[in-house]
């Protein structure tokens, strides 16, 4: 019943001149609700962050950041509504992130969304994080269309994607084992940078030079796929052996080298997918895309490669509801990814 009334709205909405989108993002360890008009328009979007929560664990605990979320998401809805001047009766949709995440903390997001749609009457949209993330630098470039090379790089993914349109996009290539946000994590937890790893890395980079090898030749280099493991257990022994020898571990050359080693793969990658693809667009997504090395050599290699380079703002690069907001959109006007009230969340959805 709901959603076949949900149906007929979302015909209607489609012929809206404006259509306002209130988006909830709980997947991890940031509480998010955003309003975002016509999936280019950030009224508002309130970040409540657990990162202090769950620095003393050195990584984020899944039941804690299910309790907070808990604890904080009726006040930072208020707070979005209120940033973007509006009642929740001028809300057109509610969107929800319900996969990839923590399945906990994707519960409380879904929930609250299912409960929100039902009391207001208003259509339920189903948001692929990947997809939000992607969609985070609509929101920053009002030019930026599809199709295009999206370099995929967060806690969770290291993928190298098409974007064929709004709601589509085509694998080209994936990591094997770990993700660079994940290794990024480890390696600062090994050098005792704590959590999250890759603000502080990025920032003791710059103090030092990349002078020490950790990988040898690529073994995925005739590919698009990637692999992180090798590279972490490379400084895991380098550090070890400094330790054993009670030589003191050069902190910030190390950051630098396992950058510079993590990063230039990414790019490298990316520039020859857009060379096959013939598309000269290459956007970063992904809470890696905020790493400065990362930003700074992906616009100096497509600057000689003639490609341009498009990146979100550092706030949006993680996680946010507005990005989600922005990909509802889309899903709207396009006539999917509208859900119903027994909408579960997915823990391991695919990208
Ligand atoms: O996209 P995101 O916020 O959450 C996931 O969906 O995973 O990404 C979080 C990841 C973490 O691994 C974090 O260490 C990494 O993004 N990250 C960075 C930087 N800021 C966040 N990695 C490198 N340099 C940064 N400045
Ligand atoms: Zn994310």
């Amino acid at each position: 019943m709901y959603k076949q009334r949900m149906q007929q709205k979302v015909d209607n909405i489609k012929t809206q001149k404006n259509i306002i989108v209130l988006a909830i993002e709980t997947s991890c360890d940031e509480t998010s609700i955003a309003v975002v008009k016509n999936g280019r328009e950030v009224l508002s979007n309130v970040v409540s962050s657990q990162i202090n929560i769950h620095k003393r664990f050195g990584g984020v605990v899944p039941e804690v950041a299910s309790r907070n979320h808990t604890m904080a998401i009726v006040n930072v809805l208020d707070e979005a509504l209120h940033q973007a001047n509006l009642t929740i009766k001028q809300i057109d949709a509610i969107a929800v992130t319900y996969g990839a995440g923590l399945i906990g903390a994707l519960m409380v997001g879904v929930n609250f969304a299912k409960g929100l749609a039902y009391i207001n009457d208003l259509p339920l949209i189903a948001v692929n994080h990947i997809k939000g993330h992607i969609a985070a630098s609509y929101l920053a470039f009002n030019e930026l269309t599809p199709p295009f090379i999206c370099l995929v790089t967060s806690g969770g993914h290291t993928a190298i994607l098409k974007v064929d349109d709004y709601l589509n996009h085509t694998l080209i290539g994936t990591t094997l084992d770990d993700a660079v946000g994940e290794a990024y994590d480890k390696v600062a937890r090994i050098l005792g940078l704590g959590y999250p790893g890759g603000p502080a890395i990025d920032k003791l980079a710059k103090e030092g030079e990349p002078n020490i090898k950790f990988t040898s030749r690529d073994k995925l280099a005739k590919t698009f796929n990637f692999s992180y493991s090798g590279l972490k257990t490379a400084v895991i022994n380098y550090a070890h052996k400094l330790k054993q020898k009670n030589i003191q571990l050069p902190i910030n050359d190390i950051c630098a080298s396992f950058q510079v080693a993590a990063i230039d793969v990414l790019v490298e990658k990316a520039i020859k997918a857009a060379k096959i693809q013939k598309l000269k667009k290459i956007v970063l997504a992904g809470g890696v895309a905020a790493n400065s090395y990362f930003r700074k050599r992906i616009d100096a290699r497509c600057l000689e490669e003639g490609i341009q380079a498009y990146y979100p703002p550092r706030s949006m690069c993680t996680d946010n509801a507005a990005m989600i907001g922005s990909q509802a959109y889309y899903s709207l006007i396009n006539g999917k990814d509208l859900a119903d009230l027994n909408l579960t969340p997915k823990p391991n959805l695919p990208l």
